[in-house]
């Protein structure tokens, strides 16, 4: 890959700056800009000169499946895949599959019969859906995960998503500048939770968390009563709120009563309302609360104070990369070029990863300044 080099120091160069200012939109979007321009260049585009990759017609079948409806991130993600295919010629099949395997395999199968050219995956669990991809694979079809890794399968020609390690380090920096700024002196007491078990996201969020965390559990800042530091203990089954709320509860019933929980870590926005009214249903001072997706809730949540921070990982952005990826295969010119790959268990999945950017009340006006719709919900 020529520009290797280059790509490097681009992408190295914005997570410093992201991760330094927490930073908002200008730098997100100076970053898409760069990373755009080096991409789409032609002598960027991985060479194709057979007809390995080849190009299809202009309003070919493109088909999404995501994997549920549950949180506000897939419900865009529904919404702007029907809305940028459309915009571009192509004929979209956009469906969800409401947490269930059989039911995304059954949708993966109709997207075949009817002639797709490339399928957008957001697995509901990607392990199960390799005999599925396979079957698509020899009809040609391209194969591209969305926001989560398909995993144990060679079908999968690429992934585009925000960096999951990253979105969890996230996630542990701003717990701990919120513990610093809301609660004083440590040593803090937190629970830790992560998201569902089936989705490739949820462990790297949670190792990503622990890389920041583990340090100070080990020098004493940080102090997790319940003991529970393992991700299966920490998981939440399929990313449900209401078992992260029973979670939360049982937890302070059986290791707070007598003293103050000051933080939770927490893998989603859902999962972290659900933690914080557990501890206000327990007559708890609210503790200080990490997220991610910037859904409408929490974003007012961040503006009264109630949650502490969250993460943004705009649709729009990664719904416009990945329709750029399928015309990239449309045009014959292959995949565009990307320095990054993560291992899938079969083989190194080229990875088109964007930057996750840190949410708090200090910054919020900052980073939704050119979303209108959010900027709406920023009222006293
Ligand atoms: C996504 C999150 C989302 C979660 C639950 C994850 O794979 O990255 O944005 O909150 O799934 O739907």
């Amino acid at each position: 890959m020529k520009n290797k080099t280059i790509l490097s120091s681009v992408l190295a160069a914005t997570m410093m700056l992201a991760t330094f200012t927490g930073c908002g939109s200008n730098n997100q979007d100076a970053f898409d800009t760069q990373v755009t321009d080096i991409q789409s260049s032609e002598e960027n585009v991985v060479a194709n000169e057979s007809t390995e990759m080849p190009g299809f017609d202009a309003d070919a079948v493109i088909g999404v499946t995501l994997p549920w409806l549950g949180t506000q991130n897939w419900v865009e993600a529904k919404e702007m895949f029907a809305e940028e295919l459309a915009k571009e010629g192509y004929k979209p099949l956009v469906e969800a599959a409401d947490q269930t395997v059989t039911l995304q395999q059954q949708q993966i199968k109709s997207m075949i019969e009817a002639g797709a050219k490339a399928i957008v995956i957001g697995p509901v669990d990607s392990a199960q859906l390799a005999d599925v991809i396979d079957e698509a694979k020899a009809s040609g079809i391209y194969i591209i995960g969305y926001d989560r890794l398909l995993e144990s399968t060679a079908g999968v020609d690429a992934l585009v998503q925000y960096g999951s390690i990253e979105t969890g380090k996230l996630q542990a920096e701003a717990l701990v500048q919120g513990l610093k700024e809301k609660k004083g002196n440590s040593p803090y007491n937190i629970e830790l939770f992560g998201g569902g078990h089936a989705d490739p996201n949820s462990p790297n969020f949670f190792n990503g968390a622990m890389e920041v965390l583990q340090p100070l559990v080990d020098d004493g800042t940080i102090v997790i009563e319940s003991g529970q530091t393992d991700f299966i203990q920490c998981a939440t089954a399929d990313w449900n709120n209401a078992k992260a709320q029973a979670r939360m509860e049982e937890l302070l019933s059986t290791y707070y009563t007598d003293k103050e929980i000051d933080g939770v870590l927490c893998p989603n926005d859902g999962i972290a309302r659900a933690c914080i009214t557990a501890c206000e249903n327990a007559g708890k001072e609210t503790p200080v609360v990490s997220g991610l997706d910037a859904e409408n809730d929490s974003v007012q949540w961040i503006w009264q104070g109630r949650q502490y921070s969250t993460i943004a990982k705009p649709t729009d952005k990664l719904v416009k990369r990945t329709v750029e990826v399928i015309n990239s295969l449309r045009d014959g010119k292959g995949l565009p070029d990307t320095d990054v790959k993560v291992e899938n268990g079969v083989k190194e999945v080229p990875v088109y990863e964007l930057t996750p950017v840190v949410v708090t009340k200090e910054n919020e006006k900052e980073v939704f300044a050119n979303d209108p719709l959010r900027m709406e919900l920023l009222q006293d």
